[in-house]
């Protein structure tokens, strides 16, 4: 379902208190800040590689500067942290909570296979769905999959459409 940009806005407004309260009983620290970073998104966009869900994109302070110099990003240091929060809206309007989406740029020799890249997928209820080289890493497997599809030169990320770009 398609919105215009101050409905996508006002709904987010609504939900982002509960996504971050459901996504923090998972125990993560990430998920109590995220919302403090910046958001690389203008507005919500809708990602179908995510579940079809309106997504945002966030990087915290060690990431953002490079995160945001998008296809020139070279490679993002260790520690930074990318979160990409979530919310489904049905066709009679009804939104809610979608998963939290996170990549944490580890130090080298995490996982060669992933970039050092660690994947984790929290739902909104605060249940970690997987977490690589954690429990439920087969869970996310398919992140890195997708992700390694993109070039080593941007570090496996695919960054926002452009017209959702900051
Ligand atoms: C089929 C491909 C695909 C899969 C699977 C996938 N992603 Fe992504 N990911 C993308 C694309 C495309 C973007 C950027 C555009 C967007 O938001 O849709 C992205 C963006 C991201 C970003 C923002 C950083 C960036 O690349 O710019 C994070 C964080 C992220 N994904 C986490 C995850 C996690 C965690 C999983 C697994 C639970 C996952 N992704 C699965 C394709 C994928």
């Amino acid at each position: 379902m398609e919105l215009s940009d101050s409905e996508a806005a006002k709904l987010y407004d609504c939900l982002k208190g509960e996504m971050k309260a459901g996504y923090a009983k998972s125990g993560s620290k990430i998920a109590s800040w995220y919302q403090d970073w910046k958001n690389f998104a203008t507005r919500p966009y809708i990602s179908d590689t995510h579940g079809g869900r309106f997504v945002n994109n966030y990087a915290n302070a060690i990431g953002e500067g490079r995160y945001g110099k998008y296809e020139n990003v070279g490679r993002m240091p260790v520690g930074s942290v990318l979160a990409k929060d979530s919310f489904s809206v049905k066709a009679n309007g009804k939104a809610a909570p979608g998963p939290l989406f996170l990549m944490e740029k580890m130090p080298k020799g995490f996982n060669a296979g992933t970039g050092n890249w660690k994947y984790t997928m929290i739902l909104p209820n605060g249940r970690v769905l997987g977490t690589t080289n954690g429990k439920g890493s087969a869970n996310v497997a398919f992140c890195a999959d997708c992700h390694n599809g993109m070039a080593e030169d941007q570090d496996y990320l695919f960054f926002l459409p452009e017209e959702y770009r900051r």
